[in-house]
């Protein structure tokens, strides 16, 4: 494995948190602490304070991405936000298929491949998460299940839209709980995640693609997560509201 093939990304997911007014400040906050990185970083905040949010970032090595997006160009689909609508705000990035959306809004793998399909034909770079439920994982059925997440996730998907996706590996048990998978389970998945995308792409192209770690990752664990070969950045929630905490993680990345 050749970690210097890819990015090593780091980014905030900062879900149903923030006003405009608190987004301008923590971005305010973390841009000097974060400045200079050795890797990309992303926060993708709430649709309404995407503008905030591209403002005070601006003439940082902050980008900008929304947590959703939806398949269709423009239409009746009262409450959706289409990936033209994003672009045209200077959003670079979008999180897809999350396991809230999964869990508590009835995403699926099918409208997770649509939705990234149309995020990058929009080109957005398209954070698409996998991971398992704790049954799941002790039921043994982890690697099968985010590759077949991964594969159904990137059908229709070219080699060249690949450089343009990120996979974030995102064990369900792991969100929010402050139980973080081992570094050597995380770097498990995110191998097989690899050779999923092999299957599909070959092998040279699978070892250029970004894959994520997320699942409680945080100023104290993220070094020993990030030093694994396959585990190529981080997918932060809690930790990327805090600037201290998240510029830690950051600078673990850019080692
Ligand atoms: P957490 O969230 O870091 O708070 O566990 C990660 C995520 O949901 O992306």
């Amino acid at each position: 494995m050749n970690k210097t093939l890819r990015n090593a990304v780091i980014a905030g997911n900062w879900k149903m948190n923030k006003t405009p007014a608190e987004t301008t400040a923590l971005i305010n906050e973390m841009k000097p602490l974060v400045a200079g990185a050795d890797c990309d970083v992303v926060l993708c905040v709430p649709f309404v304070d995407l503008q905030a949010a591209i403002e005070a970032a601006k003439g940082s090595n902050i980008k900008i991405g929304a947590q959703n997006v939806h398949f269709e160009k423009s239409g009746a689909f009262t409450g959706e936000i289409s990936a033209d609508m994003l672009t045209a705000l200077g959003v670079e990035y979008v999180i897809i298929g999350h396991s809230e959306r999964r869990t508590y809004f009835g995403e699926t793998d099918v409208t997770v491949n649509k939705r990234t399909l149309a995020a990058l034909n929009a080109g957005l770079t398209a954070i698409v998460c996998v991971g398992e439920y704790l049954e799941q994982r002790e039921q043994g059925i982890t690697a099968e299940l985010v590759a077949m997440q991964t594969k159904i996730a990137l059908q229709g998907v070219s080699a060249e839209q690949l450089k343009k996706v990120i996979i974030a590996y995102e064990p369900v048990w792991a969100i929010g709980t402050g139980k973080t998978a081992t570094a050597d389970q995380a770097n498990e998945v995110n191998a097989a995640i690899r050779e999923a995308i092999a299957d599909v792409y070959g092998k040279d192209v699978a070892d250029t693609v970004t894959i994520q770690y997320g699942g409680s990752m945080n100023a104290a664990n993220a070094e020993e997560l990030l030093s694994k070969p396959d585990v190529d950045g981080g997918l932060i929630g809690g930790a990327s509201l805090k600037a201290q905490d998240f510029s830690v993680i950051v600078k673990a990345a850019s080692k």
